[in-house]
């Protein structure tokens, strides 16, 4: 994870360094170490360079940790109804009459970006409640959907827009 973090600062022709260079020369370092440091003493405080380029590694590691851990903390996490509308979505063969990028049957419209054709979020709950209600003569079936599925199916249309 520290190491990932890394790599998001490094970027076009710097990412070579970063991704064979230093772990290479990182990995060549620990291999040699022994033939490197020759020093004979046990006791840390007689040892400065490889105590003081080990506490930096790990300063280093524990940064990187620290700062990777806050990005994951902000990372907008999925919504749970929008989730249950997917599957209500298969569960109930929406896709017999309609496409979701590419996927689906062309009975009814394509739903890929229906989030920004209606975004209201009534429209969809009368909608789906009785389609004939707001599209006349819809032969979309009216489904035995509780309100909480109703409401679940109409969060996953909403999410379906074009990227901004
Ligand atoms: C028998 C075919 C059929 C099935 C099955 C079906 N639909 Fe439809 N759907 C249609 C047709 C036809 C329309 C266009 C008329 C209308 O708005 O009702 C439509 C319209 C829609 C719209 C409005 C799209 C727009 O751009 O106006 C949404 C949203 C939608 N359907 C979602 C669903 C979902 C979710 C399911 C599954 C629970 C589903 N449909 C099942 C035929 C179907």
């Amino acid at each position: 994870m520290f190491y990932y973090q890394l790599l998001k600062y490094v970027h076009g022709p710097l990412e070579p360094l970063a991704t064979w260079v230093l772990p290479a020369l990182f990995f060549l370092g620990l291999l040699f170490w022994p033939f490197l440091d020759r020093n004979p003493a046990r006791q840390p405080a007689a040892r400065p360079v490889a105590l003081a380029s080990g506490t930096a590694f790990l300063l280093l590691v524990f940064v990187l940790l620290g700062v990777s851990l806050r990005d994951l903390q902000s990372v907008p996490r999925a919504d749970p109804a929008v989730a249950r509308g997917k599957t209500l979505y298969a569960q109930f063969g929406c896709a017999g009459c309609h496409r979701i990028h590419g996927g689906g049957g062309a009975v009814g419209p394509d739903l890929s970006y229906v989030g920004d054709r209606r975004p209201e979020r009534k429209w969809h709950l009368r909608h789906f409640r009785d389609p004939q209600s707001v599209s006349p003569g819809s032969i979309m079936p009216k489904f035995p959907l509780t309100d909480q599925q109703i409401s679940d199916l109409t969060g996953y249309m909403l999410t379906l827009r074009r990227p901004t």
